[in-house]
């Protein structure tokens, strides 16, 4: 098997020599359909035909994958017009480049289409000489275009002229969870707002694996998690997505691909792919995110360049070790619970026994009280107000979560603010009655997920 670095190129995919990639069968309408929004545009083809890659032959291309897909509300653009939009793919407005091809903003204004709004949008333009990207491009198409949920990023639509390969998204103010964790100068995250981009791309995956056929997203990753300007979550590049088992099949056989770090050991060592590798890549961008370490980083020595391996067994150490591997930009400012629960979620998605590990949908549920952790923490704090009645000197949490829990204009929490958080957990834990929260948390630090009831 043939591992190769980076991951920026179409050469960070993970090649071996299993089976070649079948081609990439659709989602059924009928299941996209009752998740959609309400979209501009209605497809001509309504009908309940089962879509897959190979019925989008060439002509049907050329008419405009829009009309071939039903369900699907994709706008097709010319290559003309993408230039005017991204003022001829300036450099000034130019957002990153991963193995697909680079990425320029754009902006689309209200004359372009009739029932189009005006906004701003990514145009990512396919390296031609990237040997998987026609295959990428159209499976990216075809998923993402019968795909709508509130945490999946939204294609607009497409271009498809010559050998011009182009795709037009929703612009994410943000860019990417890698950008936000990992970049130097980059303001650092806080933990609940890192809480909520978990819980957040966690329900991307979990609408996925949800559906009436389900979807392998197979490409989860930091930079494959996109942020609004209020730090929404959305999962972007379904270009290497894949239809889930059918019928008695617990997996589906692939050619191994993904990215190094992310990837589930099993997967890698047999191709055989199922729900609970996603899982598995969940489980390591939640350890980037108690970490703030890369999945993969060949900068550090040999034992701790694979992130998953050299964390897990530090997951269920208790809070003294897990302090010892938490982000140092989160100065101390996180929910010591919270970050033992998540460490907890993220040992058991990391586990080598696939059948072991939660499936999305609990870790969603799992992850619910570590989002609303911070507010639960300010909540208990004991504060003496200054009453002329005298009556009682503890406040009520409303007013505390009004108070503590105020965030700066990008969503981030000052500095003294987490600070007084940390020192009243630290207080509080066994001391105030109204704590029983938090007691509650640490009673059920190990995360039973018969519990969780599934949707
Ligand atoms: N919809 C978008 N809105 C804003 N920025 C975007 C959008 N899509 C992509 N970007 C930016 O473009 C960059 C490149 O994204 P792209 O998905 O092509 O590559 P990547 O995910 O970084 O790498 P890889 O090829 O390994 O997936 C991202 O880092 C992100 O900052
Ligand atoms: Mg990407």
């Amino acid at each position: 098997m043939k591992v190769k670095k980076s991951s920026k190129s179409r050469s960070s995919w993970i090649t071996s020599c299993f089976k070649i990639q079948e081609p990439i069968s659709m989602i059924e309408p009928e299941t996209v359909k009752k998740k959609v929004e309400p979209e501009p545009i209605k497809s001509p083809n309504s009908n309940n035909k089962r879509i897959s890659y190979t019925d989008l032959n060439n002509s049907s291309l050329a008419e405009g994958i829009s009309i071939s897909i039903p369900g699907s509300n994709l706008y097709v653009f010319t290559l003309a017009e993408l230039k005017v939009i991204t003022q001829a793919f300036s450099s000034s407005n130019f957002l990153g480049e991963g193995g697909f091809g680079p990425v320029h903003k754009g902006f689309i204004d209200d004359k372009l289409r009739p029932g189009l709004k005006a906004q701003p949008v990514a145009v990512k333009v396919l390296n031609i000489e990237g040997g998987q990207g026609h295959k990428e491009w159209l499976t990216e198409v075809v998923f993402l275009g019968q795909l709508r949920h509130s945490h999946l990023v939204k294609l607009i639509g497409y271009c498809y002229e010559d050998e011009h390969r182009l795709l037009v998204y929703e612009y994410m103010a943000r860019g990417s969870l890698e950008n936000q964790l990992f970049r130097r100068f980059s303001v650092s995250l806080p933990w609940s707002t890192r809480m909520k981009i978990a819980q957040q791309a966690a329900k991307g995956l979990a609408f996925l694996h949800e559906l009436e056929n389900p979807v392998i997203y197979r490409d989860f990753k930091a930079s494959n998690i996109l942020l609004d300007s209020d730090y929404t979550a959305k999962l972007s590049d379904f270009g290497l997505a894949k239809d889930g088992p059918e019928g008695d099949d617990t997996h589906v056989s692939t050619r191994v691909m993904g990215t190094h770090g992310y990837a589930a050991p099993e997967y890698l060592m047999t191709g055989h792919l199922t729900a609970a590798s996603d899982v598995y890549s969940f489980g390591v961008v939640l350890v980037e995110l108690l970490t703030g370490r890369k999945s993969m980083d060949k900068t550090r020595s040999k034992w701790e360049q694979n992130l998953a391996e050299w964390a897990r067994p530090q997951l269920k150490g208790g809070a003294r070790k897990l302090s010892r591997i938490m982000d140092p930009r989160l100065e101390d400012q996180y929910s010591e619970t919270g970050a033992e629960k998540a460490a907890e979620l993220a040992y058991q998605c990391l586990s080598h026994r696939p059948k072991a590990r939660p499936t999305m949908s609990m870790i969603v549920k799992a992850l619910e009280p570590l989002t609303e952790y911070n507010e639960m923490a300010v909540g208990t704090f004991v504060y003496t107000a200054p009453t002329e009645n005298k009556k009682s000197p503890v406040e009520s949490p409303e007013k505390e979560v009004s108070t503590e829990g105020k965030s700066d204009s990008n969503g981030h929490q000052s500095h003294h603010n987490h600070h007084r958080r940390r020192q009243h957990e630290r207080r509080h834990r066994s001391k105030s009655p109204a704590v029983h929260s938090e007691t509650d948390l640490h009673r059920d630090y190990k995360i039973d997920f018969s519990r969780v009831t599934e949707n």
